[in-house]
């Protein structure tokens, strides 16, 4: 049976009751070690599904210009309270990625990280996502894998919205050159809520020239 998505209410819920930011403030161990690379030039960006913008702040800390996309109103308000603080400048618009149509514009990045919902969704939103990057632009993508649906230490207990690389991978178009796809135990310390091993899958995709 298929189970629905955790509700725009159950997210708005965890965020206004979290006591200290729900996956940390720190960004991505992957996106990190993705911005680090000698070839990543990209000076604009689209973070979806952002959260309270841990990782969309770390670009914008870089000096990108940076665009983030969530559908719960309480953590894009944390995430602008938090902008602020920062000094940080970070255009966010609170939207529902089942039916976010995208920006009529593209960027050097699109970045997805840990976006749990039902397939048609998720598949959805990297064709949005995908469609929104530029020639020789980035497409960065993790999340849980289906197999750590049997864990009970974090992430979705339903294998409908986890992700499976082959399934994933499926959906990035032939223009796109794979530079990283991987699915495996990685052990993340991100937050109260993402803290210990668990299996991941991670995408790292460049639109050819
Ligand atoms: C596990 S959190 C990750 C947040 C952020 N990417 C991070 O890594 O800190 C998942 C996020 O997806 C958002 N989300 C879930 N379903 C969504 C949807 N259909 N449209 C937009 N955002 C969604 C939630 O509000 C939540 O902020």
């Amino acid at each position: 049976m298929t189970r629905p998505a955790t509700s725009r209410e159950t997210w708005n819920s965890r965020y206004r009751d979290a006591a200290v930011p729900l996956f940390g403030t720190a960004p991505s161990e992957f996106l990190r070690g993705i911005v680090g690379r000698s070839d990543f030039d990209a000076r604009s960006a689209l973070f979806l599904a952002d959260g309270d913008g841990r990782n969309s702040r770390f670009l914008a800390a870089r000096g990108a210009e940076v665009f983030a996309v969530d559908f719960s109103r309480a953590a894009t308000e944390q995430a602008r309270r938090q902008d602020i603080e920062a000094g940080l400048s970070v255009s966010r618009v609170v939207a529902d990625l089942a039916t976010w149509r995208g920006f009529a514009r593209r960027f050097g990045a699109v970045i997805l990280i840990a976006l749990h919902s039902e397939e048609a969704v998720r598949h959805r939103t990297v064709e949005t996502g995908l469609a929104q990057v530029d020639d020789n632009g980035w497409f960065v993508l993790e999340g849980f894998a289906a197999s750590q649906a049997d864990s009970d230490t974090m992430g979705p207990s339903a294998t409908e919205k986890l992700y499976d690389l082959a399934t994933t991978l499926s959906w990035i178009p032939a223009d796109f050159e794979i530079y990283e796809a991987l699915e495996g135990r990685v052990l993340l310390a991100e937050g109260t809520r993402h803290d210990g091993p668990a299996d991941m899958v991670r995408i790292l995709a460049r639109r050819r020239r």
